[in-house]
């Protein structure tokens, strides 16, 4: 074992070697190849019509029900559209408050913004997922839904949301964008909730490149949802005939629609998920294994240790500085590893913090029918700030055999010893 000078230092790394934590992008192969090639020969690219349609965004929203267990699924051009789809059909908008977690990706506040609505951060707990307690404190006669995150492939800790979401009548929406496949309580995280998105961009589970998908059980929500992502039910309720003459309860939607090449590719990659998943906890297993437990550093507590993906590993340092210490010195010895989001909340972003919305007239927090006391500034969520800003997470490859994971195990235990 290398106890040696620091490779940030100018001693010699632990690896050389760029190591592959890819996901679905590592599996894209022959079976992606002939179904886009099936797809472009039909010259059928539209979902909804074609000469000599395949269905295959259908098809993938069929499999993605089954897979997640929940009744129905809808396609969409992105997470984030998932998410607007889903905010959508629960029929948020102005003057309406969501409960947003204050630790993730900027997508999921953002789409609560575009939909009109005001986010409402409420701290995160040591698993990096909503704190219940805190979510629970925040909800108001405004709230309208409640936003659990599963960050990096863990399930947060859905069953207390549930019971908060459940007793103040709102809708749990699970943003699953970086979790497909993962469970929680041996039921797929997408489809505990009342809804569930996903993404399929290009380092996710299931790529397309670009995608996303919302699950639900909930029938109405679902034909809202599916009406939403075509212009309001351009072609989910009739095609070629009366444009919208089936609808009883026309509204305006948008253009986010899945093409049938993103859906011939998705439905392939979904075959796959299931083996990806065995190989990332597998390799999960080894790392964490190899590295066993550190003094000064405390695992991340995972909710559900069966049920999550295995697609990383994260841990709490003493503090801010020695975290980010920390991960400069494991990346100079050729570990990626990373202070996820900068080891920042979301409202750090100068966009949330200065609530600016493209429009000139400012967003939902300036409708003067529904005038906000919401305020987003540094020490909102004091919590989470504390926890984030001493984060540390190492991703884990699915290909990672013994070596690479005992290496990673070397270089995490070779920068402990000289920082901790
Ligand atoms: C937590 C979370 N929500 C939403 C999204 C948005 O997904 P997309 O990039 O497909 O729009 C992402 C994407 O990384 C994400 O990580």
């Amino acid at each position: 074992m290398r106890t040696g000078r620091l490779a940030v230092d100018g001693g010699d790394p632990v690896r050389t070697s760029p190591l592959d934590f890819s996901r679905g992008v590592g599996l894209l192969g022959d079976e992606e190849r002939t179904a886009v090639l099936e797809v472009l020969e039909s010259r059928s690219l539209f979902r909804y019509y074609g000469p000599n349609l395949l269905g295959k965004v259908a098809q993938f929203e069929e499999r993605l029900a089954e897979f997640t267990g929940a009744s129905h699924a809808v396609a969409t051009s992105s997470g984030t559209a998932a998410l607007r789809c889903a905010l959508a059909a629960i029929g948020v908008g102005c003057g309406d408050e969501v409960i947003v977690p204050s630790f993730t990706f900027i997508a999921t506040v953002n789409a609560v913004v575009t939909a009109g609505a005001v986010p409402v951060f409420a701290e995160i707990d040591d698993s990096l997922g909503l704190d219940h307690a805190d979510a629970a404190a925040k909800i108001t006669q405004r709230t309208t839904a409640v936003v659990a995150v599963h960050l990096e492939n863990v399930p947060c800790d859905l069953d207390p949301l549930v019971a908060i979401a459940g007793r103040a009548g709102v809708p749990l929406l699970e943003d699953a964008a970086q979790a497909m496949g993962v469970s929680y309580h041996d039921q797929k995280v997408g489809s505990v909730g009342t809804m569930g998105a996903f993404s399929l961009q290009l380092e996710k589970n299931v790529t397309a490149g670009e995608g996303g998908a919302l699950v639900t059980s909930d029938e109405p929500l679902y034909l809202r949802a599916a009406r939403y992502q075509d212009q309001g039910g351009q072609f989910v309720t009739s095609h070629m005939r009366e444009r919208g003459g089936e609808l009883d309860e026309p509204f305006v939607g948008e253009n986010l629609r899945m093409g049938e090449i993103a859906g011939a590719i998705a439905g392939v990659q979904l075959g796959k998920l299931p083996g990806l998943l065995e190989c990332l906890r597998s390799s999960r297993r080894r790392l964490a294994g190899a590295i066993g437990r550190v003094e000064g550093m405390t695992e991340r507590r995972i909710p559900d240790p069966d049920g999550e993906g295995g697609s990383s590993l994260s841990w709490f340092l003493p503090n801010a500085e020695v975290a980010r210490r920390f991960s400069k010195a494991l990346q100079a010895e050729g570990v990626p590893c990373a202070q996820m989001y900068g080891g920042k909340p979301v409202y750090a972003n100068r966009a949330i913090l200065e609530r600016r919305t493209a429009s000139l007239k400012g967003g939902p927090w300036h409708c003067a029918e529904h005038p906000t006391t919401v305020e987003y500034r540094m020490g909102l969520c004091p919590t989470t700030e504390e926890l984030v800003g001493r984060s540390l997470t190492v991703p884990v490859g699915p290909t990672w055999a013994e070596r690479e994971c005992e290496q990673v195990a070397e270089a995490v235990h070779k920068v402990a010893g000289a920082l901790l």
